[in-house]
């Protein structure tokens, strides 16, 4: 994968600094203790304006993980979502992926990170498909892990904080050192629960499902955007758990996430899934591509344009 390139301004703290100029001290808590929480969001070209996806779902999402945390960002959501606008214009990109981070700075070290300040960053930059355009449309070759997903006995699944992404970094590794694309986790009773980054979705007989929130997961806004697709165009729908032969012998399955998309999984620990076709992963992906880049009026309400 290629090196960020840099844009122009990064937000730090409540005001807009200079790219290279956003820089913390290697003693800072968050980086030692993985107490940080970030949000990773999309701004897309559209038919007018360029439109950042679902952002007040975002902030919300970052603020319920803050909260989870004992963190006190110190900015209500309005302000931060006018601070991700902000950034978008100021670096001038038509489209973009955004990462709103709040992390316990530099001060005390120790475990207890109530007694350090809380920062707040909002980078961004030009990011294609996190899977590749071409797995877009050809699909992703799986493995299922043999790490399990973190569970909320130890580590809040859906409060976005990177000491989850350890867990999924273990997984992703894993994979791609076996020559696979992406890892598909079990959790700690053996259920499907999701891939290192993105939900899961399974088809079977023309009904679609994915593990519920109680499996372990990061409730996506992505999957939960799917789930209104599925509601709009009458699809059966269930949020069920499946087991790890259930995706052998599914019809369809695909990943769903902000970075990724609708992605469609051709092969998972060497067995083809389905016969090769993904026609509702496709229809529902054309229509997540229609949202996004605005060209579907009915849900223009999910757009905020820059
Ligand atoms: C572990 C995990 N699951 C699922 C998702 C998908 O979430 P979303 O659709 O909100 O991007 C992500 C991405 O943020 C993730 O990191």
């Amino acid at each position: 994968m290629a090196s960020v390139q840099a844009l122009k301004k990064i937000w730090m703290d409540g005001k807009l600094v200079d790219w290279d100029d956003a820089k913390i001290h290697v003693l800072t808590h968050g980086l030692h203790y993985a107490c940080a929480v970030f949000e990773g969001i999309r701004c897309n070209e559209t038919v007018a304006r360029s439109a950042i996806f679902r952002l007040e779902e975002h902030i919300d999402r970052f603020l319920n993980s803050a909260k989870i945390y004992r963190m006190n960002l110190g900015y209500s959501k309005r302000e931060l979502v006018d601070a991700c606008i902000e950034t978008v214009r100021a670096n001038r990109v038509t489209s973009c992926y955004l990462r709103p981070i709040a992390f316990t700075s530099y001060g005390a070290m120790g475990l207890n990170p109530l007694k350090n300040k809380i920062s707040v960053a909002i980078p961004l930059w030009e990011w294609g498909p996190y899977l590749g355009e071409e797995a877009l449309s050809k699909g992703v070759r799986c493995m299922v892990s043999s790490w399990a997903r973190i569970d909320s006995r130890s580590l809040p699944p859906q409060a976005k904080c990177s000491a989850n992404y350890a867990n999924s970094a273990l997984a992703k590794m894993e994979a791609i050192s076996a020559g696979y694309d992406e890892a598909i986790m079990l959790n700690a009773i053996g259920l499907v629960a999701e891939g290192p980054g993105e939900n899961i979705f399974r088809v079977k007989d023309g009904i679609l499902s994915t593990p519920p929130a109680s499996s372990g997961i990061l409730r996506g806004i992505t999957r939960d955007t799917i789930i209104q697709f599925s509601r709009d165009l009458k699809i059966t729908f269930y949020r069920n758990d499946f087991t790890r032969e259930e995706l052998f012998t599914s019809d369809e399955l695909f990943f769903s996430g902000t970075a990724v998309g609708v992605n469609p999984i051709r092969e998972v620990d060497g067995r083809q899934i389905g016969d090769g076709g993904y026609p509702l992963a496709k229809k529902l992906q054309r229509l997540y591509d229609g949202a996004i880049h605005g060209r579907l009026k009915r849900y223009s309400g999910w757009l905020t344009k820059v």
